[in-house]
């Protein structure tokens, strides 16, 4: 394998850089030319690219989102706009393509590689929710971002006798939501798996007024159908309360640009490395992931399309030790 592309797409997420760095450092070790595309699949329907050098990707381990750019692309869903992209890369003579990104992306990666494109997948997202991995690259570094907001929440949540709503990121999937809820001592963790009603958040918050707490943390994902605006909704229709006086915030796109964890720098590293090893290996159709302390590939077609289900018993400790 001579020429290989490397792309971002969906969400951006942090380590992505790092990922690509890795991917171009270990591939020009290789003796490969390295060619950037630019935003995502987008870049690669409209023949955006660039080459890499080992200096192009300095300075940018420790910088989250993507230096590539990323995008959602409606085209590349279309037949047509995977043909335009197929034309492209071999227009440019790329032999293998790294896709750095989560779910929807990887579903892409397959497409592409079901019509004979060399694609090897790196797991990246905060959501957390790709099978084929135990971790994604940026899901630790946005897990401590919102576990920030949340000691700073309970903190002023202390001073003022107040329970606090935390909306987080992670669109149908909870495990940001848990994770962040569990190392925060959150009251309540609401995530779409298992969502908590507004009328038993009110129950928990007033016992936890009753056993004398100064404060309490309540984590909302959004992908919840019982949203932070419905909960307020509920407690303003129903003004008697539950001790507390209450608050929301919601975390949005903060959570996602952030700089990358040691953790995220590490794990994008390892899988960035392992991917241009697929590839000059002859292997593709995989999406590269961590599993069990290993990093690990896995066929995009046991992948593309599903998502990771969340371990239920998390729920119930989060549960027992907000008592
Ligand atoms: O998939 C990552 C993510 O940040 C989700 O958690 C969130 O639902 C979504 O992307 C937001 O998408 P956008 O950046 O397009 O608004």
């Amino acid at each position: 394998m001579k020429n290989i592309g490397v792309l971002t797409s969906g969400g951006d997420a942090p380590g992505m850089n790092a990922a690509i760095r890795a991917v171009t450092r270990s591939a020009i070790d290789e003796g490969m030319t390295v060619y950037g595309v630019n935003h995502g699949w987008q870049g690669l329907v409209d023949g955006d690219f660039r080459p890499l050098s080992a200096r192009d990707v300095g300075g940018m381990i420790h910088i989250g989102g993507t230096f590539l750019g990323s995008a959602r692309c409606a085209e590349f869903r279309q037949e047509s706009g995977r043909a335009k992209a197929l034309g492209n890369l071999g227009q440019h003579d790329i032999d293998g393509l790294v896709v750095i990104g989560g779910n929807g992306s990887q579903t892409g990666s397959h497409l592409l590689s079901q019509m004979g494109v060399p694609v090897v997948g790196i797991a990246s997202t905060i959501d957390n929710d790709l099978l084929g991995t135990d971790v994604t690259i940026g899901c630790d570094t946005a897990i401590n971002v919102t576990l920030g907001a949340i000691d700073h929440l309970r903190t002023t949540g202390s001073s003022h006798h107040r329970a606090f709503l935390v909306e987080t990121m992670g669109r149908d999937c909870g495990y940001l939501a848990m994770m962040a809820g569990l190392a925060g001592g959150a009251e309540v963790i609401s995530i779409p798996e298992c969502e908590v009603s507004a009328s038993e958040i009110a129950q928990r918050l007033h016992a936890a007024y009753e056993r004398g707490k100064t404060h309490a943390i309540v984590v909302i994902a959004e992908g919840c159908k019982e949203n932070t605006a419905k909960i307020l909704a509920y407690f303003d229709a129903d003004k008697q309360g539950v001790g507390f006086e209450l608050r929301a915030t919601t975390l949005g796109h903060v959570v996602r640009g952030a700089p990358p964890s040691a953790s995220d720098r590490l794990l994008a590293t390892r899988l960035g490395v392992d991917a241009v090893k697929a590839l000059s290996g002859g292997e593709a159709g995989v999406l590269v992931g961590y599993q069990r302390n290993e990093v690990t590939r896995t066929p995009l077609a046991d992948i593309a399309g599903r998502t990771k289900p969340i371990d239920a018993d998390m729920v119930n400790l989060a549960r027992i030790l907000a008592k």
